[in-house]
């Protein structure tokens, strides 16, 4: 078990708060990577350091009611809730999100009935894609719709610049209208004492006898079922590596095949699979050194005290102990991302040397958000770089997991195999991440170098392995294998397509009639990564591709890209979408899938001879009826 999930507490939930004279404010979170849930925790620490009435709780929204009928149940009991969310890939909640999202977005119409409840959104986004912090705009809107009373404009929180900043201007225009709400009628006008956030640790504890160890007790089972997810996931072997680039290419892409057989483990055509990887040794390594502790040593964190009662809830949950330091950094420990603003300021409250500790503030301060832009952000300065500049800041480990270095992610991959092709095999199609960053260091993308040094079994019995789990997509095939498709996915994009026609050369053989499929494919150079390029001219003669187009950006004088080419067979693309063909795009989305949903405007503008708002429209009509569906990233 990688990242066990505390047990939500029932009991403080329904607690009744009406002889307490409290108010209860619920802080709920829509989390991917973990920043929303620390935005929620610290604005919940925040609000118990600020306001002695409130009873406050933070939720996880997928915590929040176990089944979508209890919905209505909770929300009526709020007086005061605040919704920390993030949007993800095309403009999607969050995993830990959608159900609430959906129950509460697309529901039955239900009136005014929320008219008891004041709220609160700060959505989490990247101005960088199309669909900018859409779930927390949905959310804010469908709440006021709803009889909700807005407390502050929505928080618009941009990660392209600097989104902990977004946060902190959003809180200071929360906190007077809290007050408000919050604060004794007699206290309203005296000045509230000054807020520090206090930072968050674990409990920790040295083992020195080497029993019990967690480190190898991944689960290959969860917990004894068999439903694996983000929280549980499954240690699988690699069954099958190989390179998928030509020799004449100085790049790679990794065709990797997880061996998921005898696992319960089961997916569609078109899902993801989640992979944790671990920090190699090198990065290991040198976090050590930083750290000037052995990496040898055997501990475990806590989120209680020794008493039993808890360390503060802005705690991420504790991961499994006791284990080395190794293990820790390699599993646990994201090393290689820029350190956000919070972990400057733990760093520099454990910084012997005052210089480094003024630093450190000043870049964390509202003073230095240029040079914390330039210095760390946009120089992609890692965490251990910025470390490496502050040697006198040695925190304690139980302040370095808890606060300065976040918890290492699984990376998601796009499926490239079918389950009716390869049943006990999850194929992942991964471009290696590798280049230098503008301090001069290389950056190695965790997951894909793990990915291009991974030992298959068919190699030697010492194979690699990695703990995965499958996320479900709604990129599928239409159900009818006659209705025609058109696939756009240049590069790795190309991953789920590979499984469609998998796919549909199983329904083929099983008999079925298939529909027409074009498939828009791009890279540099035919000569040097042009991928599965076989496998792919076979599929053409049995019809499971009608016809293979293809763009190669780096051979001739020109760029060409598939979107040009989708240009050049308008009228075929527009008539197949016509006669209600499928349109699905895969791969990069704030370069390729925007030009590709512009070329798309332009095709219906000029094939129905329309406005371009009556363009609009009609895309927007495809897009609600999952007629051109988008797997990007
Ligand atoms: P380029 O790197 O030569 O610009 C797979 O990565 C292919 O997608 C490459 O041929 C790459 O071309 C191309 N590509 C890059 N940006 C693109 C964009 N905005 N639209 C379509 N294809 C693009």
């Amino acid at each position: 078990v990688v990242a066990l999930k505390p047990p939500s507490s029932a009991k403080e939930e329904d607690e009744d708060l009406a002889d307490t004279g409290k108010t209860r404010v619920t802080v709920l979170f829509g989390t991917q990577t973990g920043t929303a849930e620390g935005f929620a925790k610290a604005l919940a620490e925040e609000i118990k350091a600020r306001y002695d009435k409130a009873a406050v709780r933070v939720v996880d929204l997928d915590d929040y009611a176990v089944e979508d009928d209890l919905y209505e149940e909770k929300l009526k009991k709020e007086s005061l809730a605040f919704f920390m969310v993030a949007t993800y890939g095309d403009g999607e909640p969050t995993d830990n999100a959608a159900r609430f999202y959906k129950w509460f977005t697309e529901g039955d119409e239900r009136g005014t009935w929320l008219q008891h409840l004041t709220y609160g959104v700060f959505g989490l986004g990247n101005r960088q894609y199309e669909h900018f912090n859409k779930i927390a705009k949905v959310l804010d809107e469908k709440l006021s719709e709803q009889g909700a009373k807005c407390l502050i404009p929505v928080g618009l929180g941009d990660d392209d610049q600097s989104i902990e900043d977004d946060f902190a201007a959003w809180r200071e225009l929360l906190w007077p209208e809290l007050d408000k709400l919050l604060r004794d009628e007699d206290d309203i006008n005296s000045v509230a004492t000054p807020y520090t956030a206090v930072i968050p640790e674990y409990r920790v504890v040295i083992h020195d006898s080497p029993v019990n160890v967690h480190e190898e007790n991944y689960s290959s089972m969860a917990n004894g079922s068999t439903s694996f997810d983000i929280h549980h996931p499954c240690r699988v072997n690699v069954a099958v590596q190989r390179e998928l680039h030509k020799p004449e290419s100085d790049r790679s892409c990794i065709h990797l095949e997880f061996d998921i057989t005898g696992t319960g483990i089961t997916y569609e055509t078109g899902d993801h699979v989640g992979v944790y990887a671990d920090n190699c040794d090198e990065t290991v390594e040198e976090a050590g050194k930083l750290l000037g502790q052995p990496l040898d040593m055997l501990f475990s964190i806590h989120t209680d005290n020794e008493d039993g009662s808890p360390r503060g809830s802005s705690l991420p949950p504790a991961f499994p102990g006791p284990c080395t330091l190794r293990f820790a950094l390699a599993h646990y420990a994201d090393l290689l991302n820029p350190p956000r603003k919070a972990a400057l300021l733990a760093l520099a409250a454990h910084a012997t040397e005052p210089s480094e500790a003024d630093r450190l503030k000043h870049l964390a301060s509202p003073q230095g958000k240029d040079e914390y832009s330039k210095w760390v952000a946009a120089s992609q300065r890692s965490l251990l770089e910025v470390m490496a500049e502050f040697p006198s800041a040695k925190p304690s480990l139980g302040v370095f997991f808890a606060a300065v270095a976040p918890r290492l992610q699984p990376r998601y991959y796009s499926i490239s195999s079918s389950p009716r092709f390869a049943p006990n095999r999850v194929h992942v199609t991964c471009a290696l991440v590798y280049g230098p960053t503008p301090t001069g260091r290389i950056h190695k993308g965790i997951c894909s170098t793990w990915m291009k040094n991974a030992v298959p079994l068919e190699k030697s019995h010492n194979c690699g392995s990695a703990p995965i789990f499958i996320r479900q997509s709604n990129f599928k095939l239409p159900a009818d294998p006659t209705v025609p498709i058109i696939m756009v996915g240049p590069g790795t994009g190309l991953a789920p397509f590979r499984g469609f026609l998998q796919e549909r050369m199983a329904l083929k053989e099983e008999g079925s009639e298939l529909g027409a499929a074009l498939l828009f494919f791009g890279c540099r150079n035919r000569r040097m990564d042009f991928i599965y390029e076989n496998e792919l001219n076979n599929f053409v003669e049995p019809g499971v591709i009608s016809e293979l187009i293809l763009a190669f950006s780096r051979e001739g004088p020109q760029k060409e890209y598939v979107q040009h080419k989708m240009m050049d067979k308008a009228a075929q693309v527009w008539s197949l979408i016509s006669q209600g063909g499928y349109l699905y795009v895969c791969g990069d989305a704030k370069g390729m899938a925007r030009d590709v949903h512009r070329t798309l405007h332009t095709i219906v503008q000029e094939q129905e001879n329309v406005d371009s708002s009556k363009a609009e429209a009609i895309v927007k009509k495809l897009q609600m009826d999952g007629r051109y569906l988008r797997d990007v990233w």
